[in-house]
């Protein structure tokens, strides 16, 4: 969950600053990019080397920087994701009553995007009455707060207090960015269409609906407002909004219905379809000895059409190599293109696996091992959620 996300650590001055330096390595370790700000305060108690060496670049600490002309609002739009570890009782205070003295509190008032606090203080100022006024506050502001926990303190004393744990933080920084879709339309297609010869017969393919059902189900965990046009009769995560179809007109029909910010388009739709439906099932005795054929819409080249279009993610199931998806992923015109080699074990129709590689607008190919279809359905989304976040 945290792969490609930005998360903007700021420290302020309290001897559980040294915990926050491994809270660094472990958001790096999972995959996050990592900014770091510090008080005054923290510098008195972990030197800003600490966090250079560990992240590459050296943490802002001051309001007056000389690298960004605004470092306060830059870093507060660069951020999906702000973490105070630890949050003082005096950062706690400034953030409740809006004093934005310093860069870390600047920069929390100037965000919009969520913010962690990690209270680290003495249990007589946890306790304090200004400290549970302000706590209340900032939860009614929409604050995260992970801890504190009761242990040992500074001094040797011991009771509540004491900094939530990186790992605790970490799970806590995850489980927030999981809710990144915060309710954006997201379109799925999914499954095989099935373009029928007679009431009995159709031609169709071999997809199951499983990799476009993967996406929806860990869209919609991660608060996307999710609508699924599949053929598949899979089960559904409860808030997905599932249209059931079974030819491509039906399909296109179900797409243009919507107007998604993104559009994933996972299904194996029939190019062609026969031009006549028999009315009742064609005898054996008739001898039928071809079908004509007519095309079918393209589904992808009318989203992509749109006066606004979605971001745009199409799949590219070839049998014959990236080269073939590259030359499809410019054709189609898609943000993404998600190649896969059906003919491959383990990966395209049917299978519970899949392995696929990205390719971007500027062609540039980023290639996955073989992964569990939910897997790759998470990996499809990280980078979604990084470009679509990142266009602003
Ligand atoms: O369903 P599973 O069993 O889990 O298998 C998954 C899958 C192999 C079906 C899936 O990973 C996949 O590759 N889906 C796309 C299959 C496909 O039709 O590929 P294509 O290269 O023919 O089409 C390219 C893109 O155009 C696709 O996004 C497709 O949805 C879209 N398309 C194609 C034809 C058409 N008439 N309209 C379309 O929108």
């Amino acid at each position: 969950m945290l792969r490609g996300r930005r998360v903007l650590l700021c420290v302020t001055g309290g001897v559980a600053a040294y915990k926050s330096a491994y809270l660094a390595r472990r958001l790096l370790e999972a995959g996050a990019v990592v900014r770091v700000e510090m008080t005054d305060s923290a510098l008195e108690f972990v030197g800003s080397q600490t966090f250079a060496a560990i992240t590459g670049e050296s943490p802002f600490t001051s309001l007056f920087d000389t690298v960004l002309v605004s470092p306060h609002t830059e870093l507060a739009r660069w951020a999906d994701l702000v973490v105070v570890a630890p949050a003082t009782a005096a950062t706690l205070g400034r953030i409740a009553n809006g004093i934005s003295e310093d860069l870390v509190t600047a920069t929390v008032l100037a965000t919009t995007v969520p913010v962690l606090l990690a209270p680290a203080m003495h249990t007589e100022m946890w306790e304090h009455p200004a400290t549970v006024r302000n706590l209340e506050t900032l939860r009614e502001f929409g604050y995260h707060v992970v801890g504190p926990e009761e242990g040992p303190l500074a001094g040797g004393d011991v009771g509540p207090g004491r900094v939530a744990e990186p790992e605790e933080i970490l799970a806590a920084a995850s489980g927030i960015l999981a809710r990144e879709g915060r309710g954006r339309k997201i379109l799925i297609t999914a499954g095989g269409t099935r373009e029928p010869v007679d009431p009995v017969r159709f031609l169709g393919n071999r997809s199951s609906g499983k990799m476009g059902h993967a996406i929806a189900d860990a869209a919609v965990v991660r608060g996307y407002d999710v609508t699924l046009v599949t053929t598949a009769d899979l089960p559904v995560h409860p808030a997905t909004k599932v249209i059931r179809v079974e030819t491509a007109e039906e399909m296109l029909g179900a797409v243009e219905g919507t107007d998604p910010e993104i559009a994933i388009l996972a299904a194996a739709v029939a190019d062609f379809r026969p031009a006549d439906t028999a009315e009742s099932k064609i005898p054996r005795a008739d001898g039928l000895s071809s079908i004509e054929l007519a095309s079918t819409p393209d589904i992808l080249a009318s989203v992509v059409g749109r006066a606004i279009p979605p971001f745009t993610v199409g799949f590219a199931a070839e049998t014959g190599g990236l080269e073939r998806a590259k030359e499809k992923a410019r054709r189609k015109n898609v943000d993404l293109m998600v190649y896969n080699d059906v003919t491959e074990p383990g990966s395209g129709f049917g299978t519970d696996t899949n392995r696929v590689a990205f390719i971007d607008r500027d062609g540039a190919v980023e290639e996955l091992p073989l992964l569990a279809k939910r897997e790759v359905a998470e990996r499809i989304l990280d980078r979604v959620a990084a470009a679509v976040d990142g266009q602003g």
